[in-house]
């Protein structure tokens, strides 16, 4: 996230909406802090999270936007304390996101290992910790269907004890786990 926030989006210009994919985002911590680095950076103005994942289950706890406050570690405190409402009473220990970060975000189920629905293109695509479910081969025909829906000049984010060594040689490496699209 911080590649994206200090070298991917000071490059963007307004004239499009930034698009980014969770491509497997489980029940949605992935896909709103994204949604909050991208609302700092980029403010009200164009962009938004798509968040998609096999399971109904971890979506419908994804949309709902709620957590346990020690579902925290990953986001800064200063995103918790501008773009989340804590708690208080009854809800004490928990927080939700904001309403005017949710409607960036959005999700939808989609099967990595099936033909991918029609999502239009994204600037970035993150799929983090999923590759693991799946053999070589089914890595490299996942990762194959992604690239179309990866805009040129777009980066592909994987987890840090990922690789795409011998998985796919079209995106190139911009950092161990950073990969870009070629094309621009
Ligand atoms: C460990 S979570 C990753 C969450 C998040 N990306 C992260 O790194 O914290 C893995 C997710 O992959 C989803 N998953 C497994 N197989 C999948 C498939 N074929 N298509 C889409 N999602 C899948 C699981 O349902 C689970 O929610």
């Amino acid at each position: 996230m911080d590649f994206l926030a200090d070298h991917v989006l000071p490059q963007h210009g307004e004239q499009r909406t930034f698009r980014v994919w969770s491509a497997a985002s489980s029940s949605g911590e992935e896909s709103y802090t994204l949604a909050m680095v991208l609302a700092d950076k980029l403010g009200e103005g164009r962009w938004e999270v798509l968040g998609s994942d096999i399971s109904t289950r971890v979506l419908d706890k994804a949309r709902q936007a709620h957590y346990a406050l020690e579902r925290v570690e990953g986001i800064p405190g200063p995103y918790l304390k501008r773009f989340c409402l804590k708690g208080t009473g009854r809800q004490e220990g928990t927080f939700l996101v904001k309403p005017e970060l949710c409607r960036h975000v959005s999700f939808h189920q989609v099967n990595l290992i099936k033909p991918l629905p029609a999502l239009g293109q994204f600037d970035a695509i993150f799929l983090r910790n999923v590759m693991i479910y799946f053999d070589m081969e089914t890595k490299r025909r996942v990762v194959r269907s992604l690239l179309p829906l990866l805009r040129a000049g777009g980066y592909f984010f994987i987890s840090h004890s990922e690789t795409l060594n011998g998985v796919n040689d079209e995106l190139k490496m911009v950092r161990p786990s950073i990969y870009r699209k070629p094309g621009v």
